[in-house]
């Protein structure tokens, strides 16, 4: 017989009490074996989000929710191991690049990376646009591969913070996703049972991020960053913005070849400057300051690093990316500057167009997207081109139009320039 009832602990947080160690350890693990019901973690999820947790709940949660499965043992591994989980964006195509420009530098990368769910893309979904591509690997292949190749893109195994797993789809369909207590448990108990010794957060801030404002962001960040380190894990956070998306790509295939344009020296400047920003933090986490991973782009060292490592994962990284057979092209209606792209609309168009996923269990379509033809602040005259929409099928266009439309502001005038990067926490 249990000393704790699910009711007993709901009630607690209900009326803004505090969990005990006792409470949260049982609770996690109950909901792991099925003993707690999703209703139950449903109540307490909601009591959660409107009345917070203090910080010693926080980290009792996260460690309930790293010993809820296995933590990987890292040690075979002889380059110092570093990641970065980024909280999600739109056109956020950035570990494409970043894990083979990082192990390019010396370190080795364990990316355990998501698919996408809702606005945002997801990494294995980009990834899985290339020919022959693998997204599961068994523990055994993943610590082979980060020795030996320094670099792994991958889902994350069953055995993994199954109580993450399990509570984040029941917060995905109860309205309490937006949790700070709930979002830095779930991404660093992953993080922590990896077994990475360093760490960088990118916390996005803005329309197309979880966290609309900076102040939000700065307290998920903060919280991050306590946690890494309480557990031993060397750990930073940038925060940036996500208001506009990320370079001029946004979708699966459509993002591979902008990553590749990065890797080949090229590509938009605001992924480049971030791949950039993120890399000099990873490689300082890792203890290698001194690493160049600018000329490491430019030298063709993190492009023999990208074909190894998606070799290494039965992926062809010379087959062609396929085209969409449906291209909707818009173009402006006005003179002016383009004075905003709202990264949430955009995000959204091209989950109209197929590139996302309604319910977990749908397929995503490879060439589907949204490609933009303007950056905010550049000049545009009528009848240029502003976007382009693509989609394997016609009636998938008008839904997107509607969105992408609506996303894309011309003014007078060039709008002041902002900041890419918004804040250091570490
Ligand atoms: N990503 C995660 O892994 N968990 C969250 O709760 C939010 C984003």
């Amino acid at each position: 017989m249990s000393a704790f009832t699910a009711v007993d602990v709901i009630r607690t947080k209900r009326d803004g009490g505090v969990l005990s160690d006792g409470q949260i350890d049982w609770v996690v693990d109950a909901y792991t074996k099925g003993l707690v019901a999703d209703e139950q973690m449903s109540a307490l999820a909601m009591a959660i989000l409107l009345r917070g947790m203090s910080a010693p709940e926080i980290a009792r949660w996260t460690a309930a929710m790293i010993a809820s499965g296995e933590r990987l043992d890292l040690s075979p591994v002889t380059r110092p191991t570093v990641d970065k989980h980024s909280t999600g964006g739109v056109g956020d195509k950035i570990t494409l690049p970043l894990t083979p420009l990082v192990a390019a530098c010396g370190a080795a990368v364990p990316q355990l990376s998501g698919r996408g769910l809702g606005h945002t893309g997801g990494t294995l979904d980009k990834l899985e646009s290339i020919p022959g591509w693998r997204a599961a690997l068994s523990n055994d292949e993943f610590i082979a591969q980060l020795r030996d190749v320094g670099a792994v893109i991958c889902a994350a195994g069953d055995a993994l913070a199954p109580a993450d797993r399990k509570l984040y789809a029941l917060r995905d369909v109860t309205g309490t996703v937006e949790a700070i207590p709930l979002i830095a448990s779930s991404i660093m108990s992953k993080k922590i049972a990896e077994g990475t010794g360093a760490l960088v957060l990118d916390v996005k801030v803005g329309s197309g991020a979880f966290m609309k404002n900076v102040d939000d962001a700065r307290e998920l960040a903060r919280t991050m960053v306590e946690l890494g380190k309480a557990h031993g894990v060397r750990t930073v956070a940038l925060l940036t913005d996500m208001s506009t998306p990320l370079g001029l790509a946004v979708g699966n295939a459509v993002e591979v070849t902008e990553s590749l344009e990065v890797l080949a020296g090229g590509g938009p400047a605001d992924v480049v400057e971030l791949t950039l920003a993120l890399a000099r933090e990873m490689l300082d986490a890792a203890g290698l300051p001194d690493a160049d991973p600018a000329a490491a782009l430019r030298d063709g060292r993190a492009m023999d690093a990208w074909r190894t490592m998606i070799r290494a994962q039965g992926g062809d990284p010379d087959a062609p990316m396929p085209a969409a057979n449906e291209v909707e092209v818009v173009r402006a209606t006005d003179d002016g500057y383009i004075a905003g792209i709202d990264a949430y609309a955009i995000g959204v168009a091209a989950w109209r167009l197929g590139a996302g996923r309604a319910r977990k269990e749908d397929p995503v379509s490879v060439p589907a997207g949204v490609v933009l033809h303007k950056r905010p602040g550049d000049p545009v005259r009528v009848g240029e081109p502003l976007y382009e929409l693509r989609a394997e099928h016609a009636e998938r266009i008008p839904a997107a139009l509607a969105e992408a439309d609506r996303a894309v502001r011309i003014a007078p005038a060039a709008p002041a320039a902002a900041p890419l990067v918004i804040e250091r926490i570490g």
